[in-house]
């Protein structure tokens, strides 16, 4: 099984094109919702989009449209990583707030105080947000929390700043490092993507690129975790395993056989998996995005698991379809307790953001034998897992999907 370009880092580095006049040239971009989203915000400020398969050729103009309007950016949170390249390029931003999934309150006071020291003024005016500046100097900015969203907006704005910017406790996510690459190839000056500390000597322009995006961590995690929970042998490919490390480590602590391999790796599950706890943390702790996953690996395992959310306080939604699904589950404040048991059982459940939904299939796969488990809402999932079902048919599930939503 190959997993394709991630979700998280190809709508960044469609938003980071916006940087460089001329036409930026991605590969192995995923076929998911998003990106034709992504495409319409772009195509609104200006820029011409041309998709063949994976590969998408981003051509801006010199002169962009400032402002990303609600109809484009409302359907998906991502959006509003246009922010920090419009503030660069145009020096007045306007970006409709964002919606997208429904796992927690996601401000933007990170993006707008991290700009605010770059120079901008930043405020919010009839559901947008507003960025404006005259010039943007690099500045000493220290995040409170590692914001991937507040990271990426502050780097992209900070590459065409004048001097020096240090970003201290900066998100370390592969979606980072694999942005800087690029901002790197497009002529940008950084150092120490992946650490907790990023400089950047400001240019004062960018030139376009060709790049490859980052495979998809959290769907390599996703088949991963499928195989433990139903007693599979997965081969995974497309994605380097050290992204992985702490997720394929809990496998093996919950008994499961892991190979890695430089670009990929093999988990095969022989009996009951072992209960295993977890804690969300930002990269390198154990992802928030694979919380549903864990939660649905603890349900079936020999034992009581507690897992721990630390990055998005609502994201427990999930938990109470679990429960339809016959889960033993506890929940207090941010922790949820789970004792597992042998088989779970069927029941109609619904997707509330997109792991919810890749979580609750694959609980549905350990219902009682004979038993058919209804997710509704898996529009969610079509905007992160290109070809879910389709690649669950050909891992052995029996899955089909009945209707469009
Ligand atoms: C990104 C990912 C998402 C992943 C998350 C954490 C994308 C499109 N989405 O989301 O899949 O689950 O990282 O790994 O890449 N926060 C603030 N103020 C801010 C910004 C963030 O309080 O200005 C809080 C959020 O409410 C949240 C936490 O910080 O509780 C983490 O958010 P952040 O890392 O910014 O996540 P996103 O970039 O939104």
């Amino acid at each position: 099984m190959r997993v394709a370009g991630a979700k998280n880092s190809v709508l960044k580095l469609m938003g980071a094109a916006l940087l460089a006049q001329g036409t930026t040239v991605l590969n192995n971009c995923p076929e998911i919702d998003d990106v034709p989203l992504m495409q319409k915000v772009l195509e609104g400020l200006g820029c011409t989009v041309d998709r063949q398969g994976s590969r998408i050729a981003i051509t801006v103009p010199e002169n962009l449209s400032h402002h990303a309007d609600f109809d484009a950016v409302r359907q998906f949170r991502a959006s509003v990583c246009v922010l920090g390249p419009l503030t660069a390029r145009t020096r007045n931003a306007i970006v409709a707030l964002p919606g997208g999934d429904a796992i927690g309150s996601r401000p933007l006071d990170m993006h707008q105080s991290g700009l605010e020291k770059l120079g901008a003024k930043t405020y919010i005016h009839h559901g947008c947000v507003v960025a404006e500046a005259e010039r943007l100097r690099g500045a000493n900015i220290k995040l409170d929390f590692p914001s991937v969203g507040a990271t990426e907006n502050i780097l992209t704005a900070a590459v065409l700043a004048e001097g020096e910017t240090v970003l201290d406790n900066a998100a370390r996510e592969p979606e980072i490092v694999d942005l800087c690459n690029m901002l790197v190839e497009m002529g940008a000056k950084i150092e120490g993507a992946g650490s907790n500390t990023i400089t950047v000597q400001g240019v004062e322009r960018l030139h376009p690129t060709e790049h490859e995006v980052v495979g998809d961590r959290i769907i390599a995690g996703t088949w991963a975790y499928a195989a433990a929970m139903t007693r599979g042998d997965v081969t995974v490919s497309g994605i380097n395993p050290k992204y992985l490390h702490l997720a394929l480590e809990k496998l093996k602590n919950a008994g499961a056989v892991v190979e890695t391999y430089p670009q990929g790796f093999r988990v095969s599950m022989q009996g009951r998996a072992h209960a295993v706890n977890y804690q969300t943390l930002p990269y390198p702790g154990f992802p928030t995005d694979m919380q549903p996953m864990a939660i649905a690996l603890a349900a079936v395992s020999e034992g009581t698991s507690v897992l721990t959310e630390n990055v998005f306080e609502s994201r427990f939604r999930f938990v109470d379809e679990m429960i339809r699904l016959g889960t033993d589950a506890t929940i207090d404040g941010h922790h949820v307790m789970i004792r597992g048991k042998e088989r779970l059982s069927s029941a109609p459940v619904w997707s509330s953001d997109i792991r919810a939904g890749a979580g609750l299939v694959l609980a549905g796969l350990c219902a009682e034998a004979g038993d058919v488990t209804e997710v509704h809402d898996v529009y969610h999932i079509d905007r992160g897992y290109p070809g879910f079902v389709e690649t669950l048919n050909e891992l052995g599930a029996e899955v089909e999907r009945v209707g469009n939503r």
